[in-house]
């Protein structure tokens, strides 16, 4: 990465704390934990009288009526954002001049003409493919990499998947690289670039221990 470049971990909500603890640990800056809220969010909450009322406790099932146990829907994943420290003696705008990165691109990142927010609201568009049980919303990572990225810069996703950020970053002329270890996976994503006419030159390098894709 170079100085000043940004980085995204999506995370869980009770495990983010680690990531974040780990990258600081290895000297990056957080910058912010993004929301990504979703449009809908598997939920399970038992009714608590209904487990007492299984244990035959039915006086105490009528005092707990309306509670759960559980947490609340789950409608928002956190995305910790991360950069890579810039020259110490520099400022963000010396960086920004030096590297390219650092600065945020508000210009192609208008919500309904308003300045962004650090709460993403992006779904899945309507016949976009699903093949990956984690696969995030295209639009949400072209947000991503507009915001932070130029044209012809490059983004890296060490966890290819279905192959989203490839698709984004490969949209919005950016350069690739990716890697993915299984390899239903990593031929998914190929499949999917390559649905879209893209003409992806992808070389499927057996690497030690995951195919890449550079694009
Ligand atoms: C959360 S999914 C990525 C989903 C992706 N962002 C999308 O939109 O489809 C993480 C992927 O990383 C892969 N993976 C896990 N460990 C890996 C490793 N060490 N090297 C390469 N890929 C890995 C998994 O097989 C999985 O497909």
């Amino acid at each position: 990465m170079k100085n000043g470049a940004s980085l995204f971990v999506f995370g869980a909500r009770r495990t983010i704390h680690r990531v974040i603890n780990a990258f600081e640990g290895c000297g990056f800056l957080l910058k912010d934990v993004l929301a990504w809220k979703k449009e809908s969010a598997y939920h399970r909450a038992q009714r608590l009288s209904i487990v007492l009322e299984r244990r035959g406790l039915d006086a105490e099932a009528r005092v707990w009526h309306g509670w759960r146990l559980g947490n609340l829907a789950p409608i928002y994943e956190p995305i910790a954002w991360f950069m890579k420290p810039y020259r110490i003696g520099g400022t963000i705008t010396d960086n920004v001049l030096e590297n390219g990165v650092g600065a945020m691109n508000f210009q192609d990142c208008q919500i309904n003409h308003a300045n962004p927010t650090n709460i993403l609201e992006f779904g899945f568009e309507k016949g976009e493919i699903r093949i990956h049980e984690a696969q995030k919303p295209l639009r949400l990572i072209e947000f991503l990499i507009k915001l932070t990225t130029r044209e012809g810069q490059t983004v890296l996703d060490p966890f290819i998947g279905s192959g989203t950020t490839a698709i984004a970053a490969k949209n919005l002329n950016r350069n690739f690289i990716g890697f993915e270890v299984v390899p239903e996976f990593y031929e998914g994503a190929l499949k999917r670039l390559n649905a879209k006419g893209n003409n992806i030159c992808a070389e499927p390098l057996q690497l030690k221990l995951s195919k890449h894709l550079v694009i």
